[in-house]
């Protein structure tokens, strides 16, 4: 299959690579000059486990190339991918839609033959019908199916995810897309992926009553953690001996920090809109979304207890910037809350983050950026994990507790046991593990 992508932002681009690797033709359009250069040079804007190799390989072999013309591959392409960013518009929290809507006019005027438009990006419920009317406005002679195909990829695992997804959602009732869309998606039959064919508004829909359902079992537990902080109770355990229900199931119940990242706050917040927009009120993402705010800022707090209650002047140092591992990505991350809370409180803070500096410097004035979790821990009264990097889960706490003012470890993310850190000396604190 031919295939356009437009958009090289993390969904586009992990698309576009892993059905290049699939075998399909794929050219990667993105208005950014500067991107595709780098691009076309094998830099990749993002990091990403695995990208860099799996880009090279495919731009090597012919089947993956990267351009700022969009009208010429277009008109020779089977299937047109929409995966142009969708942020948060500024003021209402409405996801906005101008990249959506732009591209949908290009298309239009460039397409030649039956040629399906997918909506990749993650877009209200109704964009589908916009984008068609929008290219049927523009040239009402032009042969297009629009459909919605939501991409559930995580980032830090967006490779694996893609090849090897739990379900393919494809929003079309027309024959001749769901023909080309199987055949895109065919080389993946073999790790029997199921495929999901509804209707357009619906699958929609699909994307982000999944992501806000996600962001309210985090939450949940997060809640069920702060619990058993009061009771003396272990929330790990908990979640275990709910998560082995297959009604519940083990997966995203890890307690922490709350949640972060590109997608789970703007889109609870989107459905939470679109929700109140329909009259048809979604409280319990509301409450999800309010929680998860105030639990970022309560992080602080537990950090200023946990280093006596008073850090004015004091040294705090910090691991793990990015919304989480595997990733730069520091969109909503929970450090930015949190790192914000104990400046308020008067503390200096020295961070370290294995990838994601470049991109916190300008969102953190005043913090000092550390080369290793031990320059960071330098005369610090204590040392919070916020994010779980692997390269934090066995630090040399000896090391730690000597260049340390006071050897105090709050772990945000429960990847150490009291017993191992307490044995060095140190004050512990973490989250939901009351006894
Ligand atoms: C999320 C979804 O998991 C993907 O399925 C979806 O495709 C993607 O959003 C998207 O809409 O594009 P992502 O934001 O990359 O993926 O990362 P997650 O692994 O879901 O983590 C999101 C946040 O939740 C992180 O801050 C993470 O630390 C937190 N989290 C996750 C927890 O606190 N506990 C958990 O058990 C799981």
């Amino acid at each position: 299959m031919n295939i356009v992508m437009i958009g090289s932002g993390y969904v586009g681009l992990v698309s576009g690579v892993c059905f290049a690797d699939f075998g399909h033709q794929v050219t990667c359009v993105d208005k950014d000059e500067s991107k595709i250069a780098a691009l076309k040079a094998g830099r990749i804007p993002i990091y990403e486990p695995g990208l860099q190799d799996l880009v090279a390989k495919n731009a090597r072999d012919g089947r993956l190339s990267f351009t700022t013309d969009l009208a010429g591959p277009v008109k020779a392409a089977d299937a047109v991918f929409i995966a142009v960013g969708t942020p948060s518009r500024r003021g209402d929290g409405h996801a906005d839609l101008s990249y959506v809507y732009a591209a949908a006019r290009e298309i239009a005027h460039a397409v030649e033959g039956f040629t399906v438009v997918v909506d990749k990006s993650t877009v209200p419920v109704g964009t589908g019908d916009e984008v068609e009317r929008i290219i049927r406005e523009e040239n009402p002679g032009a042969d297009v199916s629009v459909c919605s195909n939501p991409e559930f990829l995580r980032e830090g695992a967006a490779i694996s995810d893609f090849k090897r997804p739990d379900r393919i959602v494809v929003g079309t009732t027309d024959e001749r897309a769901r023909a080309v869309m199987n055949e895109i998606y065919r080389p993946l039959f073999l790790n029997t992926s199921p495929m999901i064919f509804t209707d357009r508004r619906t699958a929609e829909l699909i994307k982000y009553a999944a992501n806000a359902f996600l962001a309210m079992k985090i939450t949940f537990i997060n809640e069920v953690a702060d619990l058993c902080e009061k009771l003396g109770a272990d929330v790990q355990q908990v979640a275990r001996g709910i998560g082995a229900d297959n009604r519940i199931g083990a997966k995203f119940l890890h307690a922490g920090p709350g949640y972060g990242g590109s997608c789970f706050p703007k889109d609870t917040l989107a459905l939470v809109k679109t929700a109140q927009d329909h009259d048809s009120p979604m409280r319990l993402i509301e409450t999800t979304v309010a929680i998860n705010d105030q639990r970022k800022r309560a992080m602080a707090r537990k950090i200023v207890r946990a280093a006596g209650g008073d850090i004015h002047g004091r040294t705090i140092a910090v691991l793990g910037l990015t919304f989480k591992p595997n990733t730069d990505d520091m969109r909503e991350a929970p450090s930015l809350s949190i790192i914000q809370g104990l400046v308020d409180a008067g503390a200096k803070v020295r961070a370290y983050d294995p990838e994601g500096t470049e991109q916190a410097r300008p969102l953190l004035e005043g913090v000092t950026f550390c080369r290793s979790p031990y320059e960071a821990a330098e005369g610090a009264s204590a040392i919070a994990i916020v994010t779980e990097w692997d390269q934090f889960r066995a630090l040399d706490l000896a090391r730690l507790k000597d260049v340390m003012a006071e050897p105090v470890l709050v772990d945000l993310r429960n990847i150490y046991q009291a017993e191992e850190v307490t044995r060095h000396g140190f004050a512990y604190t973490s989250i939901g593990r009351g006894l």
